[in-house]
């Protein structure tokens, strides 16, 4: 299902991706002078951090995991001058390369995996002792105004479940065992020319029809013109709308 959805917003995603290029680069800016034989990515999506990586660590070998089929086609294609890129279509909740890594990242995925610690869990297994585990995470205040929206509009439309707190996020981690070296926690608004853009932004970001901006039955006409509308009079900022993004980055090591 999530899988499906990304695949579907491959081609439109970049464009739209500010908050997440900024996370990815918080991701990167916390790694720690190294020179890793290998890397992990997890939840690659179309590849903005793995461009990071490649900038960062030239020719490291990375092996790239997403779970969506077509985004992995999308970035192999994408990325086809960097042979060092190995794209693996795997769900990091259970993903095993038959060898642990001295460096693992991912940044604005983790927050979509079925079980959150038994995923830590699985990426702890993975890291070799001594290694560095580098993660941006969405948390459960983003686009946190629509959500409310939507569940004035259409609650019986609106998902049920979220996405996870910075608290629980900080639980999985240390119950898989890793130790925080550093943590940023961060809430930011970032303006939109308008509700009709902001909703079609995060569409093309693959986020909607799922946990953070809306259910699975999709809304009516004039349901989405309320949206609209409401949206555009209640979160007004600079002449567009504004739109909440809770994230954290955590630098993690298993000693
Ligand atoms: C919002 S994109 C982020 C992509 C990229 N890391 C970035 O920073 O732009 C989230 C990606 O996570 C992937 N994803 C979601 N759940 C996953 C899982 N359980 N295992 C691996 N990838 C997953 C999605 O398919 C999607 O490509």
């Amino acid at each position: 299902m999530i899988g499906q959805r990304f695949s579907a917003a491959a081609e439109t995603y970049d464009r739209h991706a500010r908050p997440q290029l900024a996370l990815a680069q918080s991701v990167l800016s916390v790694v720690p002078e190294m020179y890793p034989e290998q890397i992990l990515e997890l939840g690659s999506g179309t590849g903005q951090l793995t461009r990071l990586l490649t900038e960062r660590f030239p020719e490291v070998p990375i092996d790239a995991v997403d779970v969506a089929e077509k985004m992995v086609l999308h970035s192999r294609a994408a990325f086809k001058r960097f042979p060092q890129i190995k794209w693996i279509v795997d769900d990091a909740q259970t993903y095993w390369g038959g060898d642990r890594y001295p460096l693992i990242v991912s940044s604005s995925a983790l927050h979509w995996v079925a079980d959150l610690r038994a995923t830590c869990e699985n990426i702890f297994q993975s890291l070799e002792p001594g290694g560095t585990f580098a993660l941006g995470m969405m948390l459960s205040g983003t686009l946190i105004e629509l959500h409310e929206l939507r569940q004035e509009i259409a609650p019986e439309k609106t998902p049920s479940i979220s996405l996870p707190t910075y608290e629980e996020t900080v639980e999985a981690l240390e119950a898989a065992g890793f130790r925080t070296e550093r943590k940023k926690h961060s809430e930011e608004q970032i303006l939109y020319d308008g509700a009709k853009a902001f909703l079609k932004a995060i569409h093309e970001q693959g986020v909607t029809g799922g946990r953070v901006s809306a259910g699975n039955a999709p809304l009516s006409r004039t349901e989405l013109s309320r949206l609209v509308a409401d949206y555009q009079e209640n979160h007004v900022a600079d002449g567009g709308v504004y739109a909440t993004y809770e994230t954290a980055t955590f630098l993690l090591s298993r000693n």
